[in-house]
């Protein structure tokens, strides 16, 4: 069941436009049709929004991981969407969440911030191990407070 757990980790930059009332319930939107689609497809990860970009983590089986990320890449809420890792990995790091939310606070921008700048802020050198680390670190702060 396990043999073909993937990680994908993917950068984008947001395209909705308005009020924050009105990216609030954006963003509540996508997260309740990929808590919904996820659960169905055996996908788990997390979701960081931030400074007016998106980067996610998806784990779980290749094709659904792959099938997920297609429809993801035609969203038009976002664009410029950079894969920065697609590989086979052993366990996955966000087995509770069908897809988490992190980033929220001002201390997480910080440290979202910190990887932007040492990239460059060029997408295309953001480093996916560095990103995918940051998420888990985020997850586990959050599991830690809810419990
Ligand atoms: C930043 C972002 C992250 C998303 N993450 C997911 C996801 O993890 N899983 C998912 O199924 N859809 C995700 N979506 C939504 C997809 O783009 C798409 O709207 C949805 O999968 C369509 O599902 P449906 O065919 O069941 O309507 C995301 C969209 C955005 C903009």
């Amino acid at each position: 069941m396990t043999a073909d757990l993937h990680r994908l980790v993917y950068y984008s930059r947001n395209h909705v436009e308005g009020t924050d009332a009105t990216l609030d319930r954006e963003i509540g939107d996508i997260l309740a049709k990929s808590q919904h689609n996820n659960r169905r497809d055996g996908i788990t990860g997390a979701l960081l929004f931030n400074a007016g970009c998106f980067a996610q983590v998806l784990e779980g089986p290749l094709g659904a991981v792959e099938a997920a990320f297609e429809r993801i890449q035609q969203d038009e809420r976002h664009g410029d969407v950079s894969l920065l890792a697609l590989e086979r990995i052993e366990a996955r790091s966000f087995p509770n969440w069908a897809m988490g939310f992190v980033g929220a606070s001002q201390h997480d921008a910080g440290r979202f911030d910190a990887i932007g700048s040492a990239s460059g802020f060029d997408p295309a050198r953001l480093d996916g191990e560095a990103i995918h680390s940051l998420l888990r670190d985020l997850a586990v702060e959050e599991e830690g407070i809810r419990h």
